[in-house]
């Protein structure tokens, strides 16, 4: 599953992982934010925490979120590894964003800035592969030219990392611009990399993920939107649940696991906008919804949400917080 911001939060992964996915990337975390965290074992909750001086929750793992990779935002070396070495011990594998269009990332010299910085990036790769315990690999977008990329991808690859990530879109196209499965294609036809190539964008069905490895010859696929759409695209036996199922599934985990509830809604209208769903009575009661016990309500979660009540461990994130103080 892809990082996506606010999305791959721990629910979500954990969701993805149980339908079958092998890998889960976390949301991309900026580097001097997770820097600035404080590491807390939660043991209500049985995760790790890192929390912001604001007492906020920055990242959430446990152990059931296997394969972890951390995304982090970053323009530099120097802190790129001071975050990494804040979390190592408990991510399996760090992620650069190199593909991130966002104003806020770009002017900061992050995301798909980096694109054009080949020294920018060899330095932040090479920095972390050569202090860290964890693979390191990175996410890119396509250049203006297949040169141009098959430029960038054999950069990337004599830094040493363990897996590129080619979102097939250039940094100018919106999600709504189609992907370039063909430009990958081509690119993979006229090069080869001993590192695997993950191809990313447009890949919503079991049919889609056939289809792309074909075209592509790509090793692997990192899947967004379709994993919104529908997570159990997953599954290895290509069976599909509902999204009234995985609604409940995903409500499920982020009670037990104590997500924030702005967050936990935020993904709900996700799922449902992926589904074209929001014209329901329960997706505009969704939109307005403003408390778990609501929500659980809506997705005929009630008795589920009694049991809730109940559990041998309250979560109590800021108690636990202050024992650690
Ligand atoms: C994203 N994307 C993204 N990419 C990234 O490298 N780091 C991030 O944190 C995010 N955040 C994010 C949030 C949301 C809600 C979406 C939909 C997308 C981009 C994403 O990983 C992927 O590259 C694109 O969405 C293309 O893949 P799909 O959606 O066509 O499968």
């Amino acid at each position: 599953m892809a990082p996506m911001v606010r999305v791959s939060t721990l629910p979500m992964r954990l969701l993805a992982l149980r339908q079958g996915c092998d890998i889960a990337y976390s949301e991309e975390l900026i580097d001097v934010k997770l820097s600035s965290t404080k590491r807390v074992v939660n043991e209500k909750l049985n995760t790790i925490d890192y929390i912001s001086k604001d007492r906020a929750v920055v990242y959430r793992t446990c152990e059931q979120d296997r394969n972890n990779v951390l995304q982090l935002g970053t323009a530099s070396s120097v802190s790129a590894l001071k975050a990494a070495q804040h979390v190592v011990n408990d991510i399996c594998a760090i992620d650069i964003n190199m593909g991130c269009p966002k104003f806020f990332s770009v002017q900061g010299g992050m995301g798909s800035a980096l694109l054009s910085k080949p020294e920018t990036i060899k330095d932040i790769l090479t920095t972390l592969i050569r202090n860290l315990p964890v693979p390191v690999t990175c996410k890119i977008r396509l250049l203006k030219t297949d040169q141009e990329t098959i430029d960038l991808l054999k950069i990337i690859e004599s830094t040493g990392v363990s897996a590129i990530g080619v979102h097939m879109r250039e940094i100018p196209e919106r999600p709504k611009d189609p992907a370039h499965w063909d430009r990958l294609a081509t690119i993979l036809a006229n090069s080869s990399y001993s590192v695997p190539i993950i191809a990313n964008g447009d890949i919503y069905t079991h049919q889609d993920i056939d289809n792309v490895l074909n075209q592509t010859k790509a090793n692997s696929v990192m899947i967004a939107r379709g994993a919104i759409r529908n997570v159990s695209v997953f599954s290895k036996d290509k069976s599909l649940k509902s999204f009234h199922q995985i609604i409940q599934d995903y409500i499920q985990i982020a009670y037990e696991k104590d997500n924030l509830f702005p967050n936990t809604k935020y993904v709900v209208n996700q799922i449902l906008n992926e589904n074209d769903e929001t014209k329901t009575e329960k997706a505009r009661q969704t939109s307005v919804v403003k408390s778990m016990k609501d929500l659980c309500t809506i997705w005929e979660m009630t008795n589920q949400y009694e049991q809730f009540l109940n559990p041998p461990t309250i979560p109590i994130l800021m108690e636990n917080q202050e024992e650690n103080d």
